[in-house]
């Protein structure tokens, strides 16, 4: 079963790994403490099996997604699913958490850079809504950036009904 845990300064390694495995340009331990200690920044690791010991088979920490909120925007910093977890709702788990989140916090909009021969990933954005905004020609070593935005919903409060979990702690 596959949980959300908010990350956290001790997450930073195995957020780096699980990074260092999906990108070609891995952030260091280093690099992913100081994303986390960025103003607004907030992330998730989704754990599979109660287990955030790196694996790449169950149980272990699956993916994880980092956004930063400032203001009425918000960005996704990162997300990404190790290959094992993936096409298995994992990603839109963590991207909907995320969006969930940043609403709460009071952001109007989502936004993101993701590199123009990433299919899967546009393919993740597109299903939840984005819609590309701009290029950043060669921002990825040569390869172009496109930039997608979503309007995110206010949270509804409607009384009776469950409570919204609110902002990841
Ligand atoms: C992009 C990524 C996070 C998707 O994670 P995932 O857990 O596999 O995604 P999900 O299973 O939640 O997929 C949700 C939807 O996204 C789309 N999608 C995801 N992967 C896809 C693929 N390889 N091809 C086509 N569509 C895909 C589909 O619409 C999918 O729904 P479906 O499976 O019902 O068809 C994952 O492929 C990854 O980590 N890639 C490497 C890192 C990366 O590129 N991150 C994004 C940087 S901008």
């Amino acid at each position: 079963m596959i949980e959300l845990v908010a990350a956290a300064m001790p997450h930073a390694e195995v957020m780096a790994g699980m990074h260092a495995v999906c990108f070609a340009e891995p952030w260091s331990p280093r690099s992913m403490a100081e994303v986390l200690l960025m103003p607004g920044s907030q992330g998730l690791i989704a754990v599979d099996g109660a287990s955030l010991r790196p694996s790449l088979a169950p149980p272990g920490p699956a993916g994880l997604v980092m956004w930063r909120c400032l203001g009425d925007e918000a960005e996704i910093l990162t997300i990404a699913v190790l290959p094992p977890w993936r096409r298995q709702g994992v990603g839109a788990l963590l991207l909907t958490a995320a969006l969930r989140d940043a609403a709460a916090r009071g952001a109007a909009t989502m936004f993101l850079e993701v590199a123009a021969d990433n299919d899967p990933a546009q393919a993740l954005y597109r299903r939840h809504g984005f819609e590309p905004l701009g290029r950043r020609k060669g921002y990825y070593h040569g390869i172009d950036a496109l930039t997608m935005r979503l309007p995110l919903e206010k949270p509804k409060s409607t009384p009776g009904a469950a409570e919204d979990p609110g902002p990841v702690e």
